[in-house]
């Protein structure tokens, strides 16, 4: 993905295209104002040549007395109307309309218009986000023979006083794009390359470029620590699992936060398969572990003051003569024992252990998990929101509220102890499903009983957010945008 040049200024200069709003009534900003083009909006509004709702954009060429050679027209609709969603349909449109015109240095000017309280570095964020971000192409050479994404724009000016503030809201968006990208890259690739021989690569070669620490556990070594819960999910593949940690050191020795992403390269269900539609879909449900390396290629860039490490458990679900079999009675890293009665209920497995392992190998202070764990999820929340539940009431309202901010939103979700008997089993300390009511919820209850000590932890379940399916299909590269907001938060603190 190309790198827009991004800058704030007042005085700018060389930009060919000038981006204002225009609202309902034929009204635009001061830098419409400044530019002298507001006559000319109001009459285009009057006659009807431009009506500005949501999401309509106009391109004009060599509008008189305007000395650059195009000026883009961005509807925002009623002022007293405007929403946080609407405001980023309408950067969203101006990122295409760029995209369809040969402006190569945009003035935007819309970051001046926001909806509610937001403020200027919010309106930056989402601006730098959405732009860099509309150049995101999935290119690996498997796709075949196509047209590359070769993008006209290479700079974008805002008209925003450059300030310290305004500098870093656009390196952490622009750093959070690119994180995002890898996160969808790592998601669109098909499941016969994306191995979790290929996520331990690519975790290897984060840490080269920027000097992670990364450890890979080898199924030999899984067995010798008693991993009984993700070596049970990885026994039906001939794929060898993998046990992925990364170490961000950037506050000496402090506790770390955990990031914990669930790496199931392909889910088919085990033996308990699912049905054969959109089975391919099932590439995705490494979604958190590549939500986790995205996040860390960001924090690679940003360098902020915080330790961060990431426990990524990697293996595809599989049936074979060697697989789980609903009945199985294994023995978690934890000691707990689990009577698995649906293979297809193996995130969690994988989980428990990664968890364990995070907590007695890092102690962290915090941890945080991510999972496209439940089918539930999606009923309960659909594509746009990702549920959380927590055990902490202060990590979940941050998390919440950071969610809000980005607009890569998120959900609470209740946990308690009603929901947990749901997972009784008659034969091991628990089983690994509860029964369809709450599904979402039982999956939190099951990890729930492998956090130590009370330590602050968070579970981010991501199966509706973390990818589209339809003709939008593909990897969306959520939570990446919250995780890295929130991360930022608590090395401000
Ligand atoms: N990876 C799936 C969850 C999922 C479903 C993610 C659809 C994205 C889209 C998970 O491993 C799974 O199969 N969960 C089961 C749990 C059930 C057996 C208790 C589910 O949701 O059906
Ligand atoms: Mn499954
Ligand atoms: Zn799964």
């Amino acid at each position: 993905m190309k790198a827009i040049q991004f800058d704030c200024t007042l005085n700018p200069s060389d930009f060919d295209t000038l981006v204002v709003p225009v609202y309902a009534d034929g009204s635009s900003n001061a830098a419409a104002a400044t530019y002298g083009v507001n006559g000319l909006i109001q009459a285009l509004v009057e006659q009807k040549d431009f009506q500005p709702k949501v999401g309509h954009t106009l391109m004009l060429h060599t509008v008189a007395n305007l000395n650059c050679p195009r000026l883009l027209l961005v509807g925002l609709g009623e002022a007293e109307k405007l929403t946080v969603k609407k405001y980023l349909d309408a950067v969203n449109a101006t990122a295409s309309a760029l995209d369809h015109s040969g402006a190569r240095h945009a003035l935007i000017t819309l970051n001046s218009e926001v909806p509610n309280a937001e403020d200027s570095v919010w309106a930056l964020y989402h601006n730098t986000l959405q732009l860099q971000r509309s150049f995101y192409d999935y290119s690996h050479e498997s796709r075949g023979d196509r047209p590359e994404r070769d993008p006209v724009l290479t700079a974008v000016t805002f008209w925003a006083e450059d300030t310290p503030a305004h500098r870093d809201i656009i390196t952490q968006a622009q750093a959070t794009a690119f994180g995002m990208a890898l996160t969808q890259d790592l998601a669109n690739l098909p499941p016969n390359i994306c191995t979790p021989q290929y996520l331990a690569d690519t975790a290897v070669g984060l840490g080269q470029i920027y000097g992670f620490e990364v450890e890979v556990i080898e199924r030999e070594e899984m067995e010798r620590l008693g991993m009984g819960a993700l070596l049970a999910v990885a026994r039906g593949s001939e794929a060898p699992p993998k046990l992925i940690s990364l170490r961000y050191n950037g506050a000496g020795d402090a506790p770390p936060i955990a990031l914990v992403g669930k790496g199931v390269t392909f889910d088919s269900g085990g033996i308990s398969l699912k049905p054969g539609a959109g089975m391919d879909e099932m590439k995705y449900d490494m979604a958190g572990a590549a939500a986790v390396l995205g996040t860390f290629k960001a924090l690679g860039e940003l360098k902020p003051k915080l330790n961060v490490v990431a426990v990524i458990p990697a293996t595809e679900n599989m049936p074979s003569g060697k697989a789980a079999k609903p009945g199985d009675v294994i023995t978690s890293l934890s000691g707990q024992t689990i009577e698995i009665l649906n293979t297809d209920a193996e995130g969690r497995l994988i989980l428990c252990d990664a968890l364990t392992w995070a907590q007695r190998q890092f102690k962290p202070a915090k941890i945080v998990d991510l999972a496209t764990l439940t089918g539930a999820c999606i009923i309960a929340l659909g594509h746009h929101i990702s549920g959380l539940m927590s055990n902490d009431k202060t990590l979940a309202e941050t998390l919440q509220q950071t969610g809000e901010w980005t607009y890569d939103r998120l959900w609470r979700l209740p946990l308690s102890e009603e929901y947990d008997q749901q997972l009784k089993s008659n034969f091991a300390d628990m089983a690994n499903i509860g029964g369809r009511p709450a599904g979402t919820i039982t999956a939190g209850q099951f990890l729930a009983r492998f956090i130590e000590d009370n330590r602050p932890w968070a579970h981010l379940d991501i199966a509706g957010t973390a990818w589209l399916s339809g003709d939008k299909k593909g990897a969306t590269g959520r939570p990446v945008p919250t995780l890295i907001a929130w991360l930022l938060s608590e090395a401000a603190t």
